[in-house]
């Protein structure tokens, strides 16, 4: 690549670029694993119009831009796997109006998720998808993955609240996808398309948001189970029950325990035989319903072996239960080098899944930690590395990743709940698409970004 064009380029404007050894090794990798790639240069716009100016240039120049929101990503979308430009949004970060006769909000992308919640809550609304990284994920990332997140399995993820977006396209030519309105049945739905494009399709500058108002209270129970593939049962009955929880979390005794060591203030008594948690809350305007709705739950739970129920008797004591909740992917992480996978399948097939994950596991002696949302059907694969040998990672991991998958789509799910493909499930497509599928995504990718400059290697 002729990056000395493109430095002199960059020159032109003020303070955007960056080519110091430390600004390019700090965005050389996101969250996704141990994978780093080092761009050419860094460059941080503030303006569409720069945005613009950058696309044109590197599209007649044949340059690679990889979009970067906070680089929390765990697929490897925001990798600059090709070098190139790093395209940093976070200089977006207004939060440009909240309308609050419509209820939405315009923001740019570069918003930390819980400063916009943050904000619009101080009015009485609600923006509920909340990635786990919330308090440090942009808002532009969660729309480019569509992030998910424990309030999705009431709530709905990112998509069901994007309205509206402006993006910048390959060519500089900026559009909006839609209208700022609730229903939209006019042409094909790019607005959607869009959303959860990782970054290949257009650099989304805008984003308008549809809000709700805010549940006012909620309660939160944490139930040990003795037996893991129960606890995964228990969750389809709690929906056929009538109730739908704002959050219904799995995690495996690992993910808890080991989460838990980082953790020393935060005490949960967690027996030798407890197998598996969930936790369990619900939200709404009516504290007395709420108590009914808890009522029902442990109605359910009583057709399955639990140790006794933890009820959270304070805002500090949700907190904590949900920071625990929360953290586990980190703790996995700090624990051993792993491989994390995203699977979902519908709510009823969760118990089938988990036994399935455990028992291609023990096939290749491979132990993992499963977590997750399980209200979605939405299981967090961790597979750990540990003690097993670098042959055996490198060999053995894909055929076990290649029949979780198979597995995952044979009970009628996915690769992906939440997470996105970005450049570490690529491999696996095929596992979920037809060939004449992949190709129809291949061209909608080449109509947006015929040089293929934008993101690329990633999803396919
Ligand atoms: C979570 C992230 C990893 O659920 O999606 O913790
Ligand atoms: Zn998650």
């Amino acid at each position: 690549m002729n990056t000395e064009h493109l430095k002199l380029f960059l020159d032109t404007f003020d303070d955007i670029s960056y080519i110091d050894k430390g600004s390019l090794e700090n965005y050389s990798h996101d969250e996704t694993e141990d994978l780093r790639f080092l761009p050419h240069v860094v460059v941080k716009p503030s303006t569409v119009e720069e945005i613009s100016a950058i696309m044109r240039f590197c599209n007649s120049h044949g340059i690679y831009v990889t979009p970067a929101g906070a680089r929390t990503g765990l697929s490897g979308g925001a990798l600059p796997v090709r070098g190139g430009v790093l395209l940093s949004m976070e200089k977006f970060n207004r939060i440009l109006s909240i309308d609050e006769d419509n209820l939405q909000v315009i923001t740019e992308p570069g918003v930390i998720t819980q400063v916009l919640q943050d904000t619009v809550r101080e009015k009485g609304l609600f923006y509920p998808p909340d990635p786990a990284s919330k308090g440090s994920c942009f808002i532009g990332g969660n729309v480019s993955e569509n992030s998910g997140g424990p309030k999705a399995v009431k709530y709905g993820v990112t998509a069901d609240y994007v309205l509206n977006l402006e993006v910048v396209l390959a060519s500089g030519e900026v559009i909006w996808t839609g209208a700022n309105v609730l229903k939209n049945a006019t042409g094909y739905n790019l607005t959607q398309l869009l959303v959860g494009s990782e970054g290949t399709l257009g650099v989304i500058t805008k984003i308008v948001l549809k809000l709700i108002p805010h549940p006012k209270a909620d309660l939160l129970m944490l139930v040990p189970f003795y037996d893991a593939a129960k606890a995964c049962e228990a969750v389809a009955q709690i929906f056929n029950a009538g109730i739908t929880p704002s959050g219904l979390e799995f995690m495996e005794r690992d993910a808890l325990t080991w989460t838990l060591k980082h953790f020393p203030d935060i005490t949960i008594d967690v027996k030798e035989n407890h197998a598996a948690h969930l936790l369990i809350e619900v939200d709404g305007f009516d504290l007395n319903q709420l108590f009914e709705e808890c009522e029902k739950i442990t109605a359910v739970l009583e057709n399955f072996e639990t140790d006794e129920i933890l009820f959270a008797e304070s805002h500090a004591q949700k907190d904590q239960l949900w920071t625990i909740r929360r953290k586990v992917g980190e703790a996995v992480k700090a624990y051993s080098i792993y491989k994390e996978e995203d699977t979902v399948v519908p709510r009823y097939r969760l118990p089938q899944l988990l036994v399935g994950v455990k028992e291609i596991g023990k096939k290749y002696g491979i132990q993992s930690v499963c977590y997750g949302h399980a209200g979605d059907g939405n299981l967090h694969v961790n597979i750990i590395k540990g003690k097993l040998t670098d042959q055996q990672w490198t060999e053995d991991l894909p055929k076990a990743i290649t029949e979780i998958f198979e597995l995952t789509v044979s009970l009628g799910g996915t690769l992906s709940g939440e997470h996105g493909i970005g450049y570490v499930q690529k491999q696996f497509m095929p596992i979920a698409f037809s060939e004449v599928h992949l190709e129809l995504m291949r061209n909608i990718k080449k109509v947006f970004d015929p040089k293929g400059i934008l993101n690329p290697d990633k999803i396919f």
